[in-house]
């Protein structure tokens, strides 16, 4: 075998709650993930050498190609782990927005791992690559799993949920993206609390069962993005356009730690026309038409 296409798709919070930090700096999440038919590819090649090098088409062009990369992060993780000899060549075809807060980065950590394992003749489980993905970031467990999942933790920890009906989502993207540190950190300040244990997250239970009867005016009404504040002091734009997006559909969100806007509607057809009014209405930010939940990292074809 010579050379793997993978492909994992973009993510949606239909909820996110943040509690207080932990020791370790990070959040305790209670968070509903949805997996949209957005995916990026990474094709990894086999080299003579031991070398792990990355080029990127589509968006993302100006992204480093070095180990600050979670894609190289992630073959050279499994590079080492298992002491693999050889190295890769690996091309991102990159269609889910940089730094928007639908899990690009993770996204290419995802198929990466998930590319590698077979080229290697690695033999590793989902559940093993969900594991190494976690050394790599919050969100790279679930770009492997895919689907709807309530995520615990920092967001790593994931129990699969019940699909339900398909979803139809028009997803708002900005140009210049939005950096989770900085918005959680934002969160921190406005929080102004002391440290109080994990438990006091506030649960995501009453969505989890409105997602499990296909109950999507129940699903409307209970999504929430704690993290939308903090992302307004940093970016006010998004106030405004969350505000217009909550015009259409059942109920627009902020996804993640933003700037993207995710509007989720009635059907198909119906966030066919909102995308069309949107994009006249919003002729700066890319307006994009979305289904889930979609299928988790997954290779497509071997060479
Ligand atoms: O896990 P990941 O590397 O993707 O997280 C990026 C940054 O986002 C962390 O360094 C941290 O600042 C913040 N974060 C957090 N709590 C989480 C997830 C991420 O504070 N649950």
């Amino acid at each position: 075998m010579r050379s793997v296409l993978a492909s994992a798709p973009a993510k949606v919070n239909l909820a996110l709650r943040v509690g207080p930090p932990r020791l370790d700096g990070y959040h305790p999440l209670d968070t509903v993930f949805e997996a949209l038919d957005i995916f990026d590819d990474v094709e990894a090649t086999s080299v003579s050498d031991s070398s792990v090098t990355l080029s990127i088409s589509g968006l993302g062009e100006d992204l480093p190609v070095d180990s600050r990369n979670l894609a190289v992060s992630a073959a050279l993780l499994l590079q080492e782990r298992f002491a693999v000899p050889t190295g890769v060549a690996l091309r991102i075809t990159k269609r889910i927005p940089v730094a928007g807060g639908m899990a690009g980065g993770s996204a290419d950590a995802a198929a990466t791992l998930v590319a590698c394992n077979k080229l290697w003749n690695l033999d590793l489980s989902t559940d093993q690559l969900m594991e190494l993905g976690a050394e790599l970031g919050s969100d790279v467990p679930f770009c492997i799993l895919g689907s709807l999942a309530h995520g615990t933790g920092r967001g790593e920890v994931l129990r699969p949920l019940k699909v339900g009906v398909m979803h139809s989502w028009v997803i708002l993207t900005q140009r210049q993206g939005l950096s989770t540190p900085e918005v959680f950190r934002e969160f921190d300040s406005l929080m102004d609390y002391v440290r109080i244990p994990e438990t006091l997250v506030p649960d995501t239970q009453d969505l989890q069962e409105a997602l499990e009867d296909s109950d999507l005016e129940a699903v409307g009404r209970l999504m929430v993005n704690d993290l939308e504040q903090p992302a307004f002091v940093v970016r006010p734009d998004i106030r405004e356009v969350l505000r217009a997006a909550q015009e259409y559909g059942i109920r627009a969100i902020m996804s993640g730690s933003g700037p993207t806007v995710a509007v989720l509607a009635d059907d198909f057809s119906t966030a066919d026309a909102i995308a069309g009014k949107l994009s006249r209405q919003f002729p700066e930010l890319t307006v994009l038409r979305a289904n889930g939940p979609a299928a988790g990292a997954h290779v497509q074809v071997v060479r």
